[in-house]
């Protein structure tokens, strides 16, 4: 029985790729090959970041992340930088998620969000989302100093909102975050919007979606 479901926010909640759209004319032919590189840079960042014992906020390592993708795809245009990070403070949620978190919370589930995002980039999205009061907790890796998928981050959800890992679904669209969830204990779907194959990586989704219109009747609460 699901008492809390935890969203990863990135690519789970919200899109992104809607920062780059919103600005596609001013990027130039390059965008969506912009839009790709620098979330797999943004995610390879904190992977190494873990690895090193270096962390830093992750406004700042998505920024880093940027001036490269930027610099490999030549784009000069310094306008281009802070438009693109000032979307990420703004991103789209998903079209299903309004509806989807309004149903599960009229059948009684509680809701949280658990992202590597730092609070000064994560509450400012969530907010222009509309969609704040919809969340118990927004939570962020920051306080542990260390990325997804450390453990100690999906500890924090045990700590913050009191629920036990047995009690709690996790949903992420990040395979690497949903094996990473699951092998800590969570009940976890992998929200796979892309279509894509499996991970081999240790930890086991008990579902996938395509997207989260589905997740009500997935928990019974439809
Ligand atoms: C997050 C990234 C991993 O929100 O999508 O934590």
């Amino acid at each position: 029985m699901t008492t809390l479901c935890v969203f990863d926010a990135y690519g789970t909640l919200f899109d992104f790729n809607s920062a780059v759209a919103r600005h596609r004319s001013a990027i130039g032919p390059k965008a969506d090959a912009l839009a790709d590189m620098w979330r797999l840079k943004q995610i390879q960042y904190t992977w190494l970041r873990n690895g090193m014992g270096a962390y830093a906020k992750f406004w700042q390592v998505t920024g880093e992340a940027l001036d490269h993708c930027l610099e490999a795809h030549g784009i000069s245009d310094p306008a281009v930088r802070p438009k693109l990070m000032n979307a990420y403070l703004a991103l789209d949620p998903f079209p299903e998620v309004p509806a989807m978190l309004d149903q599960l919370r009229r059948r009684g589930v509680r809701l949280a969000i658990l992202s590597n995002g730092n609070p000064e980039m994560l509450d400012p999205m969530v907010a222009a989302s509309g969609l704040a009061d919809r969340f118990e907790a927004v939570l962020s890796v920051d306080p542990v100093g260390v990325f997804k998928p450390d453990a100690r981050v999906y500890r924090l959800v045990e700590e913050r909102c009191g629920v036990t890992p047995d009690k709690v679904s996790f949903l992420s669209s990040n395979c690497w975050d949903a094996h990473g969830a699951a092998h800590f204990g969570f009940r976890t779907v992998w929200v796979n919007r892309a279509g894509a194959p499996d991970d081999n990586l240790p930890g086991k989704p008990v579902a996938q979606l395509r997207d989260l219109s589905q997740l009500p009747g997935l928990l019974g609460v439809s």
